[in-house]
């Protein structure tokens, strides 16, 4: 299996489309990327990088900003990852600084054995979450997400660790893209009672932003999800991006 996936994907609107991408990296990449670590890192991140004791936040530090970079330098022609900084604002959030780089952002996530980075122009505010799914995380995800967010399909299956996975990084992506992370009441962020299921794509908007609206896929392993602007129709090869989470 390739242990990377570099994506286009496409923000449709009546009035224009952007670009963004999104990557996906495998940790098994990490012993030799720890190696070239000073080829796609920015001396502060490389300095930041060198500076961690403990080797899961090393490891998810490195891998996430290897696929920052990917995503980034696809959106940007021409760029080498080693003149681009991201560097955490004050609610850790991530900026992008370099060359060619104004107006445009980045998103990261990682869990378990990936890491996966959103690059979009800053105008056009989307995020994305991955979670690894596991059943001994159903008492914890229960006291933050209800069944009735689920999608009405789902709804009678309370116990499914997939489904609360699902509603729990819809909820994460959209603390990304508002920037305030899981400092805001999870009832805040709750998922909206329009959801719907499609080719097991979940969709639907939430209660207290109609601003956004949300896409959702798992694997066995692992639950996805893309928030982006409701009047935006977002277009990814989502059975890639399911293909390389299974
Ligand atoms: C954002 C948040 C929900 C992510 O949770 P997580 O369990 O770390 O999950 P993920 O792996 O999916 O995401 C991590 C990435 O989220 C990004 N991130 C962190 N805070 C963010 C924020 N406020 N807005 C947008 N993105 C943020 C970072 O890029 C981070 O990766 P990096 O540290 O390697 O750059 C969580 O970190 C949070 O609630 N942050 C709030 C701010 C905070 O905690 N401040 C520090 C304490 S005062």
């Amino acid at each position: 299996m390739n242990p990377q996936l570099l994506l286009d994907l496409e923000l449709k609107r009546d009035s224009h489309n952007d670009h963004a991408c999104l990557s996906l990296a495998h940790y098994s990449l990490y012993p030799e990327l720890s190696q070239s670590a000073a080829s796609f890192l920015h001396p502060r991140e490389l300095a930041y990088f060198n500076s961690l004791g403990e080797l899961k936040r090393k490891t998810d530090f490195l891998m996430g900003r290897y696929a920052a970079k990917l995503a980034l330098k696809r959106l940007i022609p021409g760029v080498h990852g080693s003149d681009i900084d991201i560097h955490p604002g004050v609610f850790q959030q991530p900026l992008v600084t370099g060359p060619a780089c104004q107006g445009v952002s980045v998103c990261i996530t990682h869990s378990a054995n990936l890491s996966a980075a959103l690059a979009f122009p800053t105008s056009h505010p989307v995020g994305i979450d991955l979670e690894a799914i596991e059943a001994s995380h159903l008492p914890s995800l229960q006291e933050h997400v209800e069944t009735s967010e689920f999608p009405a399909g789902v709804r009678s299956v309370d116990e499914d660790i997939a489904s609360y996975t699902r509603a729990w990084t819809i909820k994460e992506a959209l603390s990304k893209v508002l920037r305030c992370g899981l400092m805001t009441p999870f009832s805040v962020l709750r998922l909206a009672d329009d959801g719907a299921i499609q080719n097991q794509t979940w969709s639907g908007g939430f209660e207290n932003f109609h601003q956004y609206r949300y896409l959702s896929l798992a694997s066995p392993k692992f639950a996805f999800a893309l928030v982006h602007p409701g009047r935006t129709q977002p277009i990814i090869a989502l059975e890639q991006i399911q293909a390389f989470v299974s």
